[in-house]
């Protein structure tokens, strides 16, 4: 499946970034978007098929006036990839309902607006393929993940409702489930990152399923198959695993602390 016009939310960094490099090397013209128009401008700068358009997908105006552009000044967007999104370290001690909040906008809300802005006119041109980047987190409700656990989720079920329906109108919607990735996203991170990727490794993973067309698109799979595996055990059980995970995590401060005490 050969995309040829690709707009990318969250390409100033990571795995937005890599997947933008990816797809202009393949020879696609590819839009990109982020806030930091500086970080667009340099990697539009280093690529003649990559054009930056700033934008805030919370922004519910700019949102729609920037697909308008896109397809006024390169043409019909094939595919889209919405990998914006912020990440928040979050437990009960750390509590912030602005976060929270902040958190839902951000990676739902601004969803909802990039997908809203979309679906129009690749209805109308019964073409088009909308890929979402969630994550496993998503799958279930992780300890630390506050903030950030409850938009993936949101987001899984929204592909699932979305997917069945705009089939009918010959738009695809596809769901990207990653694991961890060494990005600017997870640097701050103080815990184990098993199996974690780089973000050139993750986009050529994105891009196989993508080619592929498929609906989901997680690695890697010893995560993947691991909490899935979790999300069917009963409650009973799977708290049994979260709890332990948080205990794992007071044992790792704990040492970190008295070793820095000397
Ligand atoms: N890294 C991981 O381990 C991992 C694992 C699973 C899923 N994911 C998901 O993969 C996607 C990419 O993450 P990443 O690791 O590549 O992180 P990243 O390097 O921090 O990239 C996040 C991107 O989102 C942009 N962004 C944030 N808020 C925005 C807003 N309001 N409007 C427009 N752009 C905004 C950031 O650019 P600006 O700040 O310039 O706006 C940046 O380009 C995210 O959806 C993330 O949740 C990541």
């Amino acid at each position: 499946m050969a995309y040829r016009i690709i707009w990318i939310t969250g390409a100033s960094s990571g795995i937005g970034k890599a997947l933008a490099e990816l797809y202009a090397a393949r020879g696609a013209t590819v839009a990109v978007s982020a806030r930091s128009a500086d970080a667009l401008q340099a990697l539009a700068g280093a690529k003649a098929n990559i054009y930056a358009y700033p934008l805030d997908i919370t922004d519910a105006d700019a949102v729609p006036d920037t697909v308008r552009r896109i397809e006024a000044e390169l043409g019909p967007i094939d595919l889209a990839v919405q990998s914006a999104a912020m990440w928040s370290q979050m437990g009960v001690d750390e509590f912030d309902t602005a976060k929270i909040r902040r958190s839902m906008e951000v990676n739902y809300g601004g969803t909802i607006n990039v997908v809203g802005a979309l679906i129009g006119p690749m209805m109308q041109r019964r073409a088009g393929r909308i890929a979402i980047i969630a994550s496993v987190a998503g799958y279930i409700g992780l300890p630390q993940s506050l903030a950030y656990g409850p938009t993936k989720a949101a987001l899984i079920s929204f592909a699932e409702s979305l997917k069945p329906d705009l089939d009918r109108y010959n738009v695809a919607v596809t769901v990207v489930n990653p694991g961890f990735v060494e990005t600017p996203m997870t640097a701050a991170n103080d815990f184990e990152m098993p199996f974690i990727l780089q973000p050139d490794d993750a986009a050529r993973r994105i891009a196989r399923g993508l080619d592929r067309g498929k609906f989901e698109i997680a690695f890697p799979w010893q995560l993947v198959s691991s909490l899935k595996a979790l999300r069917n055990l009963p409650y009973s059980a799977f708290f049994g695993v979260t709890r332990r995970m948080i205990e794992k995590r007071e044992e790792q401060k704990r040492a970190s602390q008295e070793a820095s005490q000397g």
